[in-house]
């Protein structure tokens, strides 16, 4: 998508080019003065899209609904660009202009932020994963104008840059994630992560087989052994200012969750592809450092397995000795995320990590706490309240959960140091943290985001497009650079 960005008056004949010219309007607006055009309520409800085709040769147009003043924010701007982009390019055009401003002052939306949500928003709303239909849909917009009311449009170009690598890192994390289960095997992500950053400033090690034997990797093996494919831990290190303390990013990167022998069932497991969440949010928010040469001193580690039942899987009552020796009852081999895991954890406080961040589509009882829009963060309180305001932000929300000492006892095995799961049916997320943080050393500030609830959308709505939805590339991303910046 070629993007330019122009002043108002500067460049007529590329304004006139443009198939489609849009509109921003807001509720209580009654007249769009520029073209004399009577509102009517719905045109400025958020999201919506009015068609004003042109007749006798005059240019299309569209209004894009904004909503209510008081509630305007850039995550609304990027939900109505990314409706936009949507509409648009569902209609044929091939190229559109938008007007970028705001009919009234909003404090919350500079002219910086108006554009680069816009972009980003915009990106995001056009994404399809329709690679396996015989008829793909034409990605046919590739030109959008943004129209500036700024006396230096020119200066935004970094801002555009950056909010399309945003958009690129997401879209990365998107397309990977809705891979079906046939082509997104643990081999063929490690192939793909080994690609994306070969010749980039990072070092990949890979381990498998005997490696993972050596440092007693014993859950992702437990985990992976009854599949034909063997799992892997990825560790991808990006330093450019080795001054900075180590932070590590855990992903759980399950490519296919079929529940092992605990087999899960159901009319269409399909979804189950989408348990390498975690690890496509790391993959993606470090893509997007690489591309901006972010200053950071950060370990990625991704865990990687698909859990299968099969006659060499791993069958309940079995257990798993840790490298920190804790030994692991599994009573159920659907809560798998965590066994993989704890192995990445110890592999961060092995590398010396001083901070550790992990992510992972870990439990559906997240969703039953919070539903579908905002994921589940536990621990470091400092860490959690920061990625909670850096969510607020940028559209990857997330909302803080406890840690209760006493609950610990849920995790009780008769014969193992503890159980995979709870005893009680009730506070599944929560106990899967504590489960976690049981491999995690004292002195390491500790956060666990659970997104199995934010992972996928059910629809196209805003800037999301039915299926993955990228959830924590960008907040992962903002979090290294505030981490970075503020040291
Ligand atoms: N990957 C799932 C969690 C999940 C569920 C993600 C729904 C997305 C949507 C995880 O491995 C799992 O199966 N967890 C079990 C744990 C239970 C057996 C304690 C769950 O949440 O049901
Ligand atoms: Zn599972
Ligand atoms: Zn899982």
């Amino acid at each position: 998508m070629n993007i330019t960005i122009t002043g108002r008056d500067s460049d007529t004949v590329a304004v006139d080019n443009a198939e489609i010219i849009l509109h921003l309007v807001m509720d209580g607006e009654d007249t769009l003065s520029k073209l004399d055009f009577e509102l009517k309520p719905a045109m400025t409800s958020i999201g919506k899209i009015t068609f004003l085709y042109g007749v006798r040769g005059e240019q299309h147009r569209a209004l894009v609904g904004l909503g209510t003043l008081a509630k305007l924010d850039v995550e609304q701007l990027r939900r109505a660009a990314g409706c936009a982009a949507r509409a648009i390019s569902r209609e044929g055009y091939r190229s559109a202009a938008v007007h970028l401003n705001l009919s009234t002052n909003v404090e919350r939306v500079t002219p910086e932020s108006l554009v680069e949500a816009w972009v980003e928003g915009w990106l995001l709303g056009g994404y399809t994963f329709d690679k396996y239909k015989q008829h793909p849909r034409e990605q046919v917009i590739d030109k959008l104008l943004l129209i500036s009311e700024s006396n230096d449009p020119q200066s935004f170009n970094p801002l555009i840059a950056r909010s399309v690598s945003r958009a690129e890192s997401t879209m990365l994390a998107r397309d990977w994630c809705n891979e079906p289960a046939n082509v997104m095997t643990p081999s063929h992500l490690v192939e793909q992560v080994q690609q994306l950053f070969a010749e980039r400033n990072v070092e990949t090690r890979v381990f498998q087989g005997e490696e993972l034997v050596h440092f007693g990797m014993n859950g992702l093996l437990a985990v992976g052994q009854g599949s034909r494919h063997q799992p892997a831990l990825v560790e991808l290190t990006y330093v450019t200012d080795p001054s900075l303390p180590l932070l590590a990013l855990v992903g759980k990167g399950m490519t296919f969750d079929m529940g092992g022998m605990n087999m899960k069932t159901g009319r269409d497991l399909s979804e189950a592809r989408f348990d390498m969440g975690g690890a496509c949010a790391v993959i993606g928010a470090l893509d997007y450092l690489v591309c901006n040469e972010a200053r950071a001193n950060v370990v990625a580690l991704i865990a990687i397995a698909d859990n299968v039942p099969g006659s060499g899987a791993l069958l309940p009552s079995s257990t798993v000795r840790y490298a920190n020796g804790l030994t692991v009852q599994v009573s159920n081999t659907d809560a798998e995320g965590r066994l993989i895991l704890a192995d990445a954890l110890l592999h961060a406080e092995r590398l010396g990590a001083d901070e550790i961040i992990d992510i992972a589509t870990l439990t559906g009882s997240v969703g039953h706490a919070l539903g579908l829009r905002v994921a589940g963060v536990w621990g470091d309180r400092s860490c959690t309240e920061k990625l909670h305001s850096l969510g607020e932000l940028n559209g990857d929300r997330v909302w803080p959960m406890p840690l209760i000492d006493d609950d610990e006892d849920l995790l009780r095995s008769d014969y193992a140091d503890l159980s995979n799961i709870s005893s009680s049916a009730y506070g599944g997320a929560n106990a899967a943290a504590l489960f976690l943080r049981r491999f995690v050393d004292d002195s390491i500030r500790w956060t666990h985001i659970d997104m199995a609830n934010t992972v996928q959308s059910p629809a196209d709505r805003g800037y999301e497009a039915a299926g993955a939805t990228g959830f924590g590339v960008r907040l992962l991303a903002d979090y290294v650079i505030h981490y970075s910046t503020n040291r």
